[in-house]
């Protein structure tokens, strides 16, 4: 049994998101521009994932970066220059929108000097934590799992459970392909039936071979026992050493794994298209933007809309 007192601690201090990718999907723009620092509305998409780690408890954030990308982590750092800009000129909201990222947890970057796979990138993590530290949790920026929260049920599942658990979405069949796909069994005792005890665990699977339609969606709340296994495996699919199958091992061995089905929305920063309807909703959501941007929409969508046409009479 876990006591009140215990169920008080975070499940973990430190939460890393791994951000050392070069973005293709997103070329041109990130030629130069990192694709964790594109706005989502005005927001870069990191900024949100570390205010949810912050929220879930974490302390600290260790953002894997790769050579050449030190602007994501400058994002994180306080400008007093254009703070005092904004300060002198009254520009008080302003100011407190680019305070936000410093003061919501201590960064730290380590670098993947070579883009050899997610479990890579986790497993550079290790010579930054404290020996006190029994697990992290890792957030992929590319996921925004909304509403908030998902973290702080897994955390739970690991207080009662133990081992390690993971956030998982479904996905339709014909999606399996890009995720990493879980076999899952129901847990008898669950009160919560969205808490599933994971058998294995297969990263981007043909359909066919696919153990069920759950598939990762970027939120993982890992044991330290991880790193032993990230030592342990080969490069998996794409030529990279995976996340997923270090799980996969950890399972083999017997360790606990669970899932929290999310149940809620997703969005995907990974691609363009699902970066559009990610700042159309967020954008949506606000005062500022939202009815006007909704009062738009709907005549661009409405049956009667007709392209403008050029002018080509004298
Ligand atoms: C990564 C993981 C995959 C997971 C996905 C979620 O894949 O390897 O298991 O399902 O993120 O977004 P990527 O999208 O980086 O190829």
């Amino acid at each position: 049994m876990t006591s009140p007192a215990s169920d008080m601690q975070p499940a973990f201090r430190t939460a890393v998101v791994p951000a050392a990718g070069l973005g293709t999907r997103f070329l041109p723009a990130t030629k130069t521009i990192p694709k964790e620092l594109l706005p989502v509305v005005d927001t870069p998409g990191i900024e949100l994932v570390a205010g949810e780690a912050a929220d879930s408890g974490a302390q600290r954030l260790v953002i894997v970066t790769s050579p050449g990308k030190n602007s994501v982590v400058a994002h994180f750092v306080e400008d007093l220059v254009l703070e005092g800009k904004l300060e002198a000129s009254g520009k008080t909201e302003l100011l407190n929108k680019v305070r936000v990222a410093p003061s919501l947890l201590t960064v730290q970057s380590v670098v993947q000097e070579q883009p050899l796979g997610l479990g890579h990138a986790v497993s550079r993590v290790e010579e930054v934590l404290d020996d006190s530290e029994d697990a992290i949790a890792v957030l992929l920026p590319d996921d925004l799992v909304l509403p908030r929260g998902v973290l702080e049920v897994m955390g739970r599942v690991r207080r009662k459970r133990g081992g390690s658990v993971l956030c998982a979405i479904e996905v339709p069949e014909d999606r399996v392909s890009s995720y990493g796909i879980f076999e899952t069994e129901i847990v008898p005792d669950a009160v919560n039936p969205n808490v599933l005890r994971v058998t294995g665990m297969v990263e981007k699977p043909d359909r066919d071979d696919a153990p069920s339609n759950l598939a990762a969606a970027g939120r993982y709340l890992l044991d330290r026992e991880i790193f032993d296994a990230l030592r342990r495996i080969e490069p998996g699919a794409g030529g990279e050493l995976q996340l997923t199958d270090a799980i996969a091992l950890l399972i083999k061995d017997g360790h606990p794994v669970h899932v929290v089905v999310h149940r809620g929305s997703r969005h995907d920063l990974g691609n363009p298209g699902g970066f559009l309807r990610a700042a159309v909703d967020f954008a949506l959501e606000r005062d500022d933007y939202g009815p006007a941007l909704r009062e738009w929409l709907e005549e661009r969508l409405s049956p009667n809309w007709a392209a403008p046409q050029l002018t080509t009479d004298e």
